[in-house]
């Protein structure tokens, strides 16, 4: 493992922005990249497909990947360990444990099954100790016990974990494990159709806590490219869990109804043109410049099935911020129109 140099990393030509990662020390690209895709669920994304999305996002600037064990049963750890012995660039990698089989839940909170799925993380990664390693929306009952916590302390302890944190589902969860003494990040889901976790990112901040935003563009839908009509290949989440028939609804379009969703990205669309400028970004731009507006967010990582849409993120980080006047028309527009229509816990 190289060493972590707070300074890291130094000037680059790229426009990306750096925000500190909670008190680690370490500053982390403010457009990440989240990498489900490039373990399953997303239709078919190819091993080479995988590879350019990766090597776009680091020749971009980008130093923060976020995964998990469960993404295509390691698929996407894997894809990632081979890419980072590929080249020489510190890159700071978020894992997730919890929800892989065996045992599955609920063992997988002992202690044996929270050290056996961080030795398989470690060996798909390939690294000796991992940098961050987060509860994966595991049940609110384990976080409240809490013993669950006392395993990730023991495993950092004995150095197989640098930081730890915590990806959570509701609002109340994440202050919940900011409860938790050594917390170092909170994940959650943040943008234009979810604004509830305000207070929530507002206090991981204040605590030093570094604040991982999911879902920044709602599964695509903030990108304004569905119509009520379109479709998904078979195994697509947008497919089989747009009604939470397989996990929880608020993880696909942010629990929001499709056809509904639509209609509102095509309703938000004017008022995120407000402020154009002379850039003229697309509106995954400017809902993603929606997020980075808040100073207390760490860090955004959309997700991408394709490379090009990781550079076309990656410019969220150059753009002017939105004008209070539309910053207020959104929250308002949430609070009129979005927010009684989001479904599972929030
Ligand atoms: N429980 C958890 O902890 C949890 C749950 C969910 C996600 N996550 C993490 O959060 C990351 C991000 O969330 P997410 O991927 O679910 O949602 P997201 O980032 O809101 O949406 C990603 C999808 O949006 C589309 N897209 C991305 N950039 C685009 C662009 N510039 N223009 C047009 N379309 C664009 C792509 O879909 P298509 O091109 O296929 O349409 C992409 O797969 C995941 O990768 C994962 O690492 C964690």
């Amino acid at each position: 493992m190289g060493a972590y140099h707070p300074h890291w990393p130094g000037p680059l030509l790229s426009p990306m922005r750096y925000r500190p990662f909670g008190n680690t020390g370490f500053k982390v690209s403010e457009v990440s990249l989240g990498c489900w895709q490039l373990g399953a669920d997303w239709g078919d994304v190819s091993g080479e497909e995988a590879d350019a999305i990766l090597k776009t996002a680091v020749d971009n600037g980008i130093n923060f990947f976020d995964t998990a064990d469960v993404y295509g049963a390691g698929r996407s750890e894997a894809i990632i360990g081979k890419f980072l012995k590929s080249q020489n660039k510190k890159i700071f990698v978020a894992t997730k444990i919890g929800r892989f089989s065996p045992p599955g839940w609920p063992e997988n909170f002992t202690l044996d099954a929270v050290r056996t799925h961080v030795m398989n993380c470690k060996k798909r990664l390939q690294v000796g100790c991992l940098d961050l390693v987060q509860l994966h929306c595991i049940p609110a009952g384990e976080m409240k016990k809490g013993l669950v916590f006392e395993h990730l302390r023991a495993l950092q302890q004995e150095h197989h974990i640098r930081f730890w944190g915590a990806s959570v589902e509701s609002v109340d969860e994440g202050f919940l494990c900011l409860q938790q003494q050594g917390i170092c990040s909170l994940q959650i889901i943040y943008n234009l159709f979810r604004q509830k976790p305000e207070s929530l990112i507002k206090e991981a901040n204040r605590k030093g806590v570094a604040v991982i935003v999911r879902l920044p563009l709602a599964s695509g839908l903030l990108a304004g490219k569905f119509s009520p009509s379109s479709s998904f290949p078979l195994h697509d989440h947008r497919n089989y869990n747009q009604d939470g028939q397989r996990f929880n609804v608020g993880e696909t379009f942010a629990g929001i109804p499709f056809p509904k969703a639509v209609v509102l990205a095509e309703q938000i669309k004017p008022i995120l043109e407000e402020t154009a400028g002379s850039q003229n970004p697309a509106m995954a731009q400017r809902s993603l410049r929606w997020i980075l507006d808040n100073a207390d967010v760490t860090t955004i990582i959309p997700g991408a099935t394709k490379s090009h849409q990781v550079r076309e993120n990656i410019l969220a980080s150059s753009l002017a911020p939105l004008t209070e006047g539309t910053h207020r028309k959104l929250n308002s527009f949430y609070k009129e129109k979005v927010e009684c229509l989001i479904r599972g816990p929030y």
